[in-house]
């Protein structure tokens, strides 16, 4: 059982080196691999339930495009964090439902959610630097 397991893992890695590109290929191909990997990246941004990111603060990570609802810190952040090659969206309601936010970063602190404080139960973050999800 387990030596065929191995033998099976050994095949697909063969599998794998085989189907590599051909160096001509290879902006096609890495432009093709950085959409795909784009969209089973995780992502991970900062909330705070005070200005200036402050405490209480939470960092918390989920997978590119999947919308995130809030257990603690709904209707309770003042200001955001969006690193490097990430892009949020605030929803009103649980399950990013309802009035939303235009986007946020790449590379954005938000001291003051201003109009959005204590309004947040639920966002969506892309990995990459354009929208990737529906609902807008
Ligand atoms: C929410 O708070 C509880 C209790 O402090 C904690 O166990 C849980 O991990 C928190 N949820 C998230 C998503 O951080
Ligand atoms: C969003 O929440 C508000 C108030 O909690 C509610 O009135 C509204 O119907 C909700 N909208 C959606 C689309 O869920």
């Amino acid at each position: 059982m387990q030596l065929s397991l191995i033998s099976t893992i050994t095949a697909l890695m063969a599998l794998t080196s085989a189907a590599a590109l051909p160096d001509s290929d290879v902006g096609m191909s890495k432009r093709a691999m950085s959409e795909l990997e784009n969209r089973v990246d995780q992502v991970s941004i900062t909330y705070c339930n005070a200005y200036n990111l402050q405490p209480t603060c939470e960092t918390r990570q989920s997978g590119s495009a999947d919308c995130v609802s809030l257990p603690n810190f709904s209707d309770q952040i003042k200001s955001v964090s969006v690193p490097f090659n990430t892009v949020c969206v605030f929803w009103e309601n649980y399950s990013c439902q309802g009035t939303h936010t235009g986007t946020f970063g790449p590379s954005q602190n938000k001291g003051d959610m201003k109009n959005w404080n204590n309004r947040i139960r639920s966002y969506r973050c892309c990995a990459g630097t354009t929208w990737c999800g529906d609902g807008l």
